[in-house]
């Protein structure tokens, strides 16, 4: 795709935030496209769309000799530059300045005081709120660039080299934290890069559609279908490409809400036809997983379990090629090490983390440059069952990982019982579409309790309920005490097994939204 739009190149030094400054951009309507600094090509490079780069911050001090250095064939582009934090450091030293080790490292909010006029900052406040997290910054500001502003700790944070269009944040745009972070991207984006394609999804779909059309002339698809909205719009995207080359494997492997297996199988053989199975797989998936504790583990053996059984499906279907996953940009980043990238690894999300090396398939996924909410929204555009597409997100290994520990049949069906109630209580009281996703967890915690004259001794559950945009960053949701005590009580007295339920009242970060 990035051959066909305007675009910023984002370099990764290992940065968390990096998934943010692309969300960031492309919140303005500008495509870009994100490589591990050590994956850059002279291809990326010299695509004649490419109007500028952002070198992301890192978790790494410039003055360590291994750490990553910025190359000079990115200098040479002569493209605007623009580095944030780490990538500032680069530029700094670079350039032939100097960075200095602070004692401690400046984190949160911090003041910035806007000192000469630049392009980067036009319509910014003098006085402006950012966020920093560093724990190197400028002692010697390099040859040619001049100081643009000054944190309220003294710190350089900003430096501009105007002829050479490059310039650096001590602090990071990208978080909301920073109250004008989105004007100061937009003037690099617009004033600076002087960007004018804007990216929107018609196109996306078009292009994409045609790009698969005759890419996929004559091959075999399979394409791993679970009823969620990312498998879903995958799969209505290939359909309109290759129509009967298209076949839908939905995977049963048994850690699927109650009755979904029914619901998804109802939906998709009207569309799909005979190029839709359902495959029970559910035995297997539990055999391999019988006493596996370890969050990873159970992940990567889910992962590779999928592969199998599609493999064995596809044998069946003869001469299949080419596997569909309904992969977004986010599980990409956050699996991102796989592919040799610096960012650290959250976890290894089912579809891209934890599939086996050797397969036999080649891989496609169409939505893999997209976020969650631009996937629903291409969803419509297919015309997609409102419904459908406005489902909380599910993850691929399911209820799997909601319970953590050693998972079997009797959890799973508890599990099941106590999500129907809970989200069937979100539907009827009109929530539902207020949060982002709601789930419960199985902990393999009992405790004591009492009901009626009776002790018992049973599970405890977590509930969980995140309100975001994307799935990178969540805040929980707040329900009043009259939710909280109907709910609960709904469990307890609903679900045998169960005698307590907790709240989850962690975001992300620094929690994750799943709890494995
Ligand atoms: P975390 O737990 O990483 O989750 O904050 C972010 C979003 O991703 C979903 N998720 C997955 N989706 N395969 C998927 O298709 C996976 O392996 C997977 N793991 C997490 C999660 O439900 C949340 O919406």
């Amino acid at each position: 795709m990035s051959s066909i739009n305007q675009h910023i190149l984002i370099i990764d030094y290992g940065s968390q935030y990096t998934q943010l400054i692309a969300r960031r951009i492309r919140e303005q309507k500008i495509y870009c496209v994100v490589y591990p600094y050590n994956k850059i090509t002279v291809e990326i490079l010299n695509n004649k769309l490419l109007l500028g780069i952002i070198l992301s911050g890192g978790p790494n001090s410039v003055k360590d000799k291994k750490s990553p250095k910025l190359d000079n064939k990115i200098l040479d582009l002569k493209v605007p530059i623009l580095g944030i934090c780490y990538g500032l450091q680069l530029i700094c030293e670079k350039f032939k300045g100097k960075i200095g080790q602070s004692k401690s490292r400046e984190y949160g909010h911090s003041i910035i005081t806007t000192k000469n006029k630049s392009l980067l900052f036009d319509k910014i406040k003098k006085n402006n709120q950012v966020w920093m997290s560093h724990g190197d910054h400028i002692e010697k500001v390099p040859n040619g660039f001049n100081i643009t502003s000054l944190s309220n700790s003294k710190i350089i944070s900003s430096i501009e080299n105007k002829n050479k269009n490059i310039f650096g944040l001590q602090f990071h745009p990208e978080v909301y934290h920073s109250l004008q972070g989105k004007q100061i991207l937009s003037n690099f984006l617009f004033k600076i890069c002087k960007i004018k394609d804007k990216f929107f999804l018609e196109n996306f779909l078009n292009i994409k559609i045609k790009f698969l059309k005759d890419g996929l002339k004559g091959k075999k698809v399979i394409c791993g279908l679970s009823g969620g909205v990312d498998s879903t719009v995958t799969s209505f995207i290939l359909h309109k490409a290759i129509k009967k080359n298209l076949y839908c494997i939905f995977v049963d492997h048994g850690f699927l809400r109650h009755n979904e297996a029914h619901e998804v199988e109802n939906i998709f053989k009207k569309k799909f036809g005979n190029n839709f199975k359902k495959v029970n797989a559910s035995k297997i998936f539990l055999e391999k997983l019988k006493n596996i504790k370890d969050p990873e583990r159970k992940r990567k053996i889910i992962g590779k379990t999928f592969i199998k059984v599609f493999e064995k499906e596809a044998k069946k279907i003869k001469n299949v090629e080419y596997l569909a996953q309904g992969t977004l940009y986010p599980d990409i980043i956050e699996s991102v090490s796989f592919f040799g990238g610096p960012t650290a690894k959250i976890k290894s999300h089912h579809n891209v983390g934890g599939l086996p090396k050797k397969m036999k398939f080649k891989i496609i996924e169409p939505l893999k440059e997209l976020f969650k909410d631009e996937v629903r929204n291409l969803g419509s555009k297919l015309n997609i069952n409102s419904d459908l597409l406005n489902r909380h997100p599910f993850p691929g290994p399911g209820l799997a990982i909601r319970i953590p520990g050693k998972i079997d049949k009797k959890k799973i069906s508890i599990l099941q019982k106590v999500d129907t109630i809970y989200i069937k209580f979100l539907k009827d009281h009109f929530m539902y579409h207020k949060i982002w996703q709601a789930f419960a967890v199985l902990l393999p915690v009992k405790s004591v309790g009492v009901m009626g004259d009776v002790r018992t001794y049973n599970y405890t559950v977590s509930l969980r309920a995140v309100t975001s945009v994307d799935g990178m960053t969540a805040d929980f949701y707040m329900f009043n005490k009259k939710d909280f005590t109907e709910i609960s009580k709904r469990i307890i007295s609903e679900v045998r097994e169960v005698n307590r339920v907790l709240y989850d009242f962690t975001s992300k970060p620094p929690g994750t939204i799943e709890w494995e």
